[in-house]
């Protein structure tokens, strides 16, 4: 069995490797998401992923409060919502209120799109730009953070409310226009990615430039589980499906951050195992089988020949050319 902990950000700080999804399918503050929150905190998790758009920092950060467990134990990561890509101080402040806590460990750019108040999306070349966003993020993180630059080692020291600054559905395309103008490069890119969507030239660029990739739906909504493939590599293992597929995503250095509710899943996901190359090999080559090459999300519109809150897949750089996307709701 492999250990589930931590990779380091360009910061210098840990994050653990398996953290856990607060999107419940549906925005607002719930029990459910509170006493997930705290179950996930009692069998071990030090890692929750949410977002001002999920509706549930108040229930996230209570259900931390409420553990009793030390804030600096914890990582929190929100995103900065569409709405607010020309405040970014201020949605940061009413994250950071809802949370209940002094300062986020990571604080993302949930979309490239920028809408306006009324959640008309805005075009790329629309103020404000990615790139008039990003250098309000820069701000924020700058902000109570001391950088030493010391020859090619980063050292901060945090004192901010935003430890780390990063993004989230960023491609290449989209992730090369923010760092033209860029004087922090962002510490992760969230994204969706399993085998059925392993984005090997973005997880290569993102590395390259010291970007961690953050795997979301890491486990594909359990939606190819069972693949004879992963069956096959499971039973090998004596493991479970889904801990075959958070395990390819650890191993191939991202970050994941499943969801569930339920404790014995809970604590499954947190159990990862050690696949041979052969195993890594086959599962990275599982989305060129036909039609497997796919999203698992519901937010993709038919709409001139694919597109997602208001950006066509070419404004996005987003690839899905291979195949179809789901149609259900994220
Ligand atoms: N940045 C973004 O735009 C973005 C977009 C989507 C998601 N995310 C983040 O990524 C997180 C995870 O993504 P996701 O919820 O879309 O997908 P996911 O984690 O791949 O899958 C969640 C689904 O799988 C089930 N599940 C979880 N563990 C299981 C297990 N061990 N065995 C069987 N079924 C299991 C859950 O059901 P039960 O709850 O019933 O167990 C749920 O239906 C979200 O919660 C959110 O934090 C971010």
């Amino acid at each position: 069995m492999m250990s589930t902990n931590s990779f380091i950000l360009n910061t210098g700080k840990d994050i653990p490797r398996v953290g856990l999804g607060c999107w419940m399918g549906h925005v607002g503050d719930s029990q459910d998401v509170g006493e997930m929150v705290r179950t996930a905190l009692r069998v071990g998790y030090r890692h929750l992923d949410t977002a001002s758009n999920y509706g549930n920092e108040r229930s996230v950060g209570l259900a931390l409060k409420e553990s009793g467990i030390p804030r600096r134990e914890v990582f929190i990561t929100t995103k900065l919502a569409g709405e607010d890509h020309g405040r970014v101080a201020q949605a940061l402040q009413t994250s950071l209120a809802n949370l209940q806590t002094d300062y986020v460990d990571l604080f993302l750019v949930h979309w490239p799109q920028a809408f306006t108040e009324t959640g008309k999306t805005l075009q790329p070349e629309e103020s404000p730009t990615i790139s008039e966003t990003w250098k309000q993020m820069e701000e924020v993180f700058r902000a109570g953070n001391i950088i030493l630059i010391l020859r090619r080692c980063t050292h901060s020291y945090s004192l901010g409310k935003a430890r780390a600054i990063g993004v989230s559905n960023f491609s290449v395309k989209t992730l090369t226009t923010l760092l033209e103008h860029a004087h922090v490069v962002p510490a992760v890119n969230q994204v969706e990615m399993h085998p059925c969507l392993p984005q090997p030239p973005l997880l290569a660029f993102c590395r390259d430039r010291g970007i961690l990739i953050t795997a979301y739906s890491p486990i594909g909504k359990n939606k190819f589980s069972t693949d004879p493939l992963v069956v096959k590599i499971a039973a090998a293992h004596a493991a479970k499906e889904t801990q075959i597929l958070l395990s390819w995503g650890v191993q191939r250095g991202t970050c994941v951050i499943p969801k569930t509710t339920k404790e014995e899943r809970l604590r499954d996901n947190l159990v990862l195992v050690e696949l041979s190359s052969e195993e890594m090999t086959a599962l990275d080559n599982l989305h060129l089988s036909p039609g497997m090459h796919r999203s698992v999300c519901g937010f993709h519109s038919t709409d001139l020949g694919g597109s997602c809150f208001g950006w066509i897949y070419a404004q996005l750089g987003w690839d899905l050319a291979l195949g179809g996307v789901a149609s259900d709701s994220a």
